[in-house]
């Protein structure tokens, strides 16, 4: 099966990347007050980070002494790399003095904003250090992050704090088939595609040296109240979107990848798609050009207490300023006709480092 390389590009594998059909994300707090057992964590994290995607072990899987305890825990022999990325994430709590960190905070990394269409679960929000795996096999992905949680405990620098099972991708790349959400509608038509627009909104490209060709990751965890959904009239549902459902054709258009017409008035005066449509809201056409690249997956938890299916979105953007993200939301927060069925539970914001060069590690050159 494929793989990507963990060295090579400027930038960290797994954003530019096309999706992978699973994904298993975490993230992680960080339990030490020592600099050098952080750093110890980013070198063997990534250390590990590279072996995996390419396929191998992290460790002896059977010990060659019999009184040994396996270091890796073996459930992905014989599966292959199976486009296996990790991309690694720093919290705010990494750039403080605790670390000697503070001076080299990215400028825009912060809290988001508490917005008001906000009703997030502390449990699953913040985090200190993020780990997504994206693999074209779940079992490859688990594994990913499983171990990798090993190494966290194992050096005693971070313990786990929320994650996230995807079952299927919800964003498309270039030359992928756009994938469809659990609401039914195709995922990703519109994205970033074109390296012209990595360059402008994706990729940070000024300050020091070693922030460049990162970016800054926000994740949110966003539930579906899928049995409302399934209750509404399918035109009601493709007016919440301006879309169609089965083709995914603007509603102003006929063909997937036609271009909105946030313009086209219909036969009694009224836009063919709704202002408060989610794509009359999000496009770039209407934020000033603005732009960002979502690589999201859909998500279950099987079903909730009172019996109801407990699925959503975990959505995921990379941009090179993370108040990009808050303006699409705080316009979608507002009047999307899509808040009636959804609800933000889960939020943090990371920087996403760019990828080490050959023989260092994730963050390296901040310890210099
Ligand atoms: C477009 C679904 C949340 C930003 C779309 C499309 C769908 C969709 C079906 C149209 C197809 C496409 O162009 O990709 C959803 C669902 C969400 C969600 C189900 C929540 C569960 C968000 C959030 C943001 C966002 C939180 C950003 C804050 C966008 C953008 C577009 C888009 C920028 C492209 C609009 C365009 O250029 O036409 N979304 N979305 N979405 N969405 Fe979302």
């Amino acid at each position: 099966s494929r793989s990507h390389a963990f060295y090579g590009n400027a930038e960290q594998a797994g954003i530019r990347t096309p999706p992978q059909r699973y994904t298993f994300f975490m993230t992680f707090d960080l339990t030490t007050t020592q600099r050098t057992e952080l750093q110890v964590l980013l070198a063997r994290w990534s250390a590990a980070i590279a072996q995996l995607t390419k396929g191998q072990t992290i460790g002896q899987v059977e010990p060659v002494r019999d009184y040994g305890v396996g270091f890796d825990t073996g459930e992905a022999l014989d599966l292959g790399p199976a486009s296996l990325t990790v991309t690694v994430g720093l919290g705010l709590k990494v750039f403080t003095d605790t670390y000697g960190l503070a001076q080299h905070k990215p400028p825009l990394l912060r809290e988001l904003k508490q917005l008001p269409s906000d009703a997030m679960k502390p449990e699953l929000t913040g985090g200190d250090l993020s780990l997504q795996a994206c693999a074209d096999d779940p079992q490859v992905a688990y594994h990913a992050i499983r171990d990798l949680a090993r190494i966290a405990k194992d050096t005693g620098a971070a313990s786990t704090r929320w994650t996230v099972m995807g079952f299927g991708r919800a964003s498309a790349g270039k030359g992928q088939s756009t994938p469809r959400n659990l609401l039914g509608y195709k995922d990703g038509t519109r994205n970033i595609m074109e390296t012209a627009d990595f360059e402008k909104f994706v990729w940070i490209k000024d300050g020091p040296a070693w922030q460049r060709y990162g970016s800054y990751q926000v994740v949110r965890k966003i539930q579906m109240h899928i049995e409302n959904w399934d209750t509404d009239r399918v035109s009601n549902q493709n007016d919440v979107f301006g879309r169609h459902k089965v083709s995914g054709a603007p509603l102003s258009g006929v063909k997937e990848f036609d271009t909105p017409d946030f313009q086209k008035t219909g036969a009694d005066g009224n836009l063919v798609i709704p202002a408060t449509a989610h794509i009359a809201l999000a496009a770039h056409e209407n934020n000033n050009g603005l732009k960002i690249l979502r690589r999201s997956y859909n998500y279950t938890d099987g079903i909730n207490n009172v019996g109801l299916l407990d699925a959503g979105l975990l959505f995921i953007s990379y941009q090179n300023d993370p108040a990009a993200f808050e303006t699409l939301q705080t316009k979608l927060g507002a009047s999307d006709g899509l808040n009636e069925y959804i609800s933000h539970i889960g939020s943090g914001i990371f920087f996403v480092p760019p990828a080490p060069p050959v023989g260092s590690y994730i963050g390296g050159s901040l310890f210099v």
